[in-house]
């Protein structure tokens, strides 16, 4: 099964006005003719702009987040048909720092999940462990119960949904997981897709995020279950991401 490698970066909350139309069309251009596939997320303020700049090129748009019900009485809120109507094609969900700072829970980010898909908008699910968890030999475990939340949702459209693999103590620590800790760990979310199905596991893309960079990336992305990366810091300069981009093997 080969599966296109997908390089998507996260602004978090940077670009989210004229900044953020100059870098869409910085990496456009930067990101021409790249064999992954390539998305942005920016903030919401800049999305729809965006969306409209970048139709009919090779680069997708990604809201950072979505509530969960259509429409209604939830001020400050966005739904997944408006992103959709914006111009974004898919949602990063379940962030880490959307679960440290904002109370999102396993339940919630299943409840998101299901409203993205419901309105064909393509999830990146996050999961990852703290520094704490992963010294208390809880890696797995909590990567685990984190993807059994969502992962029977992903299996009903097998290869639609992307899972990204976060471990917290490498996102913007500059604390990069090593190849082999970033690869044991993809091998395992793949095995535990696996047990909810075969198709599920063989077409879901696991991206890897936390502190990539150009100088760090072909080696992740150089890794047997390493589809992809979700970037962060680096994707807030169009050459640097660019760099990523071009990082990923050929498929
Ligand atoms: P950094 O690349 O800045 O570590 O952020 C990773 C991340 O959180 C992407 O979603």
């Amino acid at each position: 099964m080969t599966r296109k490698y997908l390089i998507a970066g996260n602004w978090k909350l940077n670009a989210g006005g004229a900044k953020g139309i100059e870098l869409a069309t910085a990496v456009a251009a930067a990101t021409k003719g790249a064999q992954a596939e390539v998305v942005v997320a920016p903030p919401f303020t800049v999305l729809a702009a965006i969306a409209n700049d970048l139709e009919g090129t090779h680069v997708g748009v990604a809201g950072q987040n979505l509530y969960p019900k259509d429409s209604g009485a939830f001020t400050g809120e966005i739904s997944a048909p408006m992103l959709l109507e914006a111009g974004a094609k898919w949602v990063i969900l379940g962030h880490s720092e959307r679960r440290q700072y904002f109370g999102e829970t396993d339940a919630s980010v299943k409840d998101k999940v299901v409203a993205a898909l419901a309105a064909n908008l393509c999830p990146i699910a996050c999961i990852g462990e703290t520094l704490a968890e992963r010294e208390a030999g809880k890696t797995l475990e909590v990567c685990f119960r984190q993807l059994d939340a969502f992962s029977a949702e992903l299996a009903k459209r097998p290869g639609y949904g992307v899972v990204a693999y976060e471990p917290v103590w490498a996102i913007g620590t500059g604390k990069v997981a090593t190849q082999e800790q970033a690869q044991e760990v993809h091998a395992a979310i793949r095995q535990r897709l696996a047990a909810v199905s075969a198709e599920l596991a063989s077409k879901t893309r696991i991206l890897y995020g936390g502190s990539v960079k150009a100088d760090n990336a072909a080696g992740l992305l150089g890794s047997a279950d390493i589809d992809g990366a979700l970037v962060g810091g680096a994707s807030l300069d169009a050459a640097g991401f660019a760099a990523i981009v071009k990082a990923a093997p050929a498929t």
